[in-house]
């Protein structure tokens, strides 16, 4: 912690929408540690910390009229607001505002009119930048003068140099500006003198810090699906209080082959994590029997899970005492995805199936709801978690049972558990699985005539897909490798009892979804 508090630190001051964690992320890829502060924060709580600079986000589209604590214009800290915190700090500071021409956002050409700090870099004229539809400047303050604009923003981007006060109307953390990390880096080292020492080493450091002073003899709980989210999340936690964290994983019977074996083994054994594996796959699939609506059965494996839960969360209660603290691994794109402000929400669509809030915790713990998931990834790295683990596939909450077309049967979960097995180690010899975000293999209901050893079979189809995606919003499937395709499928059709037929999926979403129900 104390080597973190002599740090460059920079604020981010956010009035409402979802741009502030983006640019915390690319202050953290400069290598320049920032906290993300509501606007609305107390006095006190901005003067806190000595910041070497300011950056302010905002959006129209978040909160009404947010305003900025004028004590921050006599901190004589540098200060750059971006696209609607420009509006806002202009507006502050005396200048004025008026309806756009733009319909819509997108990216226009920037032409620099008076480089100032800001474009001192290597900003070339005319530059692609991403704005926002709606209001735009048109008079700016005292002081202010006009650096650059574009065919619809006659004030694209203005500054005080001698206050050292920017405005951006764009939004340079947008990689669709294309040089925009140019421009932050411009602010960040030439204008706040921030040098490039911060490193996911010390957001390891200084969150286990935090957590072990605020968990301080307490117990906790924590919620284990296995997953990278979860994991990192859990090894924070361990590293700060050790066993008085408790880690419980549900085996609902619905992973991939081994998995729950190698987790136990892993963790347990390994890392010397507090864990406690429940076998209730019998429950789970005694619960599936005969259902076949995907979203009856998600319904079905939400609940069992709470059930189980809740079960294990007692016989804990009664052996440790009171826990009234609950770990998750919600990360940032979780935060924008449940709807923004996730301040006291328990994420609903969670790996393991969304915990309700009336379960005996007074307080939830989500040390990873600020990383996107490769510094999620980084983070377990740092933890000295091994590579296997951190690169994991995303996993759905319901595991295989979305991934099973029809009823859900023992016999069913095996072999798409085998074929499965076959398409990740093909994938793997090919040495692909980094390139891919996600790959699985998928048993149809649709039974087909073949011919196996001489004999005729009528069995099941397993369909393969490989999706390419950044968000999980949208995906391109990937086109694989003919060779890797013919030998994943001789080698199911072959060793997989029961599937006679293997189809590769060349859709994309949409309109496809990534997974098949
Ligand atoms: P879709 O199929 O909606 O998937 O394109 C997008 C991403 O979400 C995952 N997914 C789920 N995750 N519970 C989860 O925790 C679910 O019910 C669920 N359904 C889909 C999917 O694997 C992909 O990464």
């Amino acid at each position: 912690m104390d080597s973190q508090l002599r740090q460059d630190r920079i604020l981010i001051l956010d009035c409402g929408g979802s741009y502030a964690q983006l640019v915390a992320r690319r202050v953290r890829d400069l290598a320049v540690y920032c906290e993300v502060l509501p606007s609305r924060a107390s006095r006190e709580r901005l003067l806190q910390n000595e910041y070497s600079g300011v950056i302010i986000t905002g959006d129209p589209r978040a909160s009404r009229n947010p305003t900025i604590d004028p004590i921050l214009f006599e901190l004589d800290i540098p200060i750059l607001a971006i696209g609607y915190a420009a509006l806002i700090l202009n507006r502050l500071l005396g200048g004025s505002t008026e309806p756009g021409e733009r319909q819509e956002s997108g990216t226009s050409e920037l032409e620099i009119l008076k480089p100032d700090e800001l474009f001192s870099g290597e900003v070339p004229s005319p530059s692609p930048v991403w704005l926002s539809s709606g209001d735009r400047i048109a008079t700016v303050p005292e002081g202010f003068t006009v650096t650059a604009h574009t065919a619809d923003f006659p004030v694209a981007a203005m500054s005080d140099p001698e206050r050292r006060i920017f405005a951006l109307q764009f939004h340079p953390e947008i990689r669709d500006t294309a040089a925009g990390e140019t421009m932050l880096e411009s602010f960040l080292r030439g204008i706040c003198g921030c040098s490039a020492e911060w490193k996911m080493s010390a957001f390891v450091e200084q969150t286990v810090a935090g957590l072990r002073e605020r968990l301080a003899g307490r117990q906790v709980l924590c919620a284990f699906s296995g997953g990278v989210d979860s994991s990192v999340a859990a090894m924070l936690v361990h590293r700060a209080i050790g066993h008085r964290l408790l880690c419980i994983f549900v085996d609902h019977g619905l992973h991939r082959k081994n998995e729950a074996a190698d987790i136990e083994r892993v963790f347990r054994e390994h890392y010397d994590l507090n864990l406690v594996c429940v076998d209730a796959r019998d429950r789970f699939l005694g619960r599936l029997e005969g259902v076949t609506d995907p979203e009856t059965k998600r319904k079905i494996i939400g609940e069992e899970f709470i059930r189980v839960f809740e079960e294990e969360a007692t016989k804990a209660r009664a052996s440790m005492g009171e826990i009234d603290v609950l770990v998750q691994g919600t990360i940032y794109p979780d935060v924008i995805e449940s709807g923004g402000d996730a301040s006291t929400m328990v994420k609903s669509h969670h790996n393991v199936g969304g915990l309700p809030k009336d379960i005996g915790f007074t307080e939830l713990v989500e040390p990873l709801r600020d990383l996107f998931k490769d510094e999620v990834r980084r983070v377990g790295m740092e933890l000295g978690m091994p590579e296997n683990l951190v690169w994991r596939q995303p996993c759905p909450g319901p595991g295989l049972a979305v991934r099973i077309i029809g009823a859900i049967t023992p016999e069913r979960v095996a072999i798409l558990q085998n074929a499965d097995t076959i398409y990740r180690e093909e994938i793997d010899n090919a040495g692909l699985s980094r390139e891919i975000s996600q790959y699985f293999a998928v048993l149809t209901d649709m039974r087909s005539v073949g011919v196996k050893h001489d004999r005729r079979t009528y069995d099941y189809t397993v369909a393969l897909r490989a999706v390419s995606t950044t968000d999980f919003m949208t995906a391109d499937w990937v086109r694989l490798p003919m060779p890797v395709l013919e030998q994943v499928s001789s080698r199911i059709v072959s060793e997989v009892e029961h599937v006679n037929r293997v189809v590769y999926d060349i859709t994309a979403k949409p309109p496809a979804t990534i997974e098949w129900e």
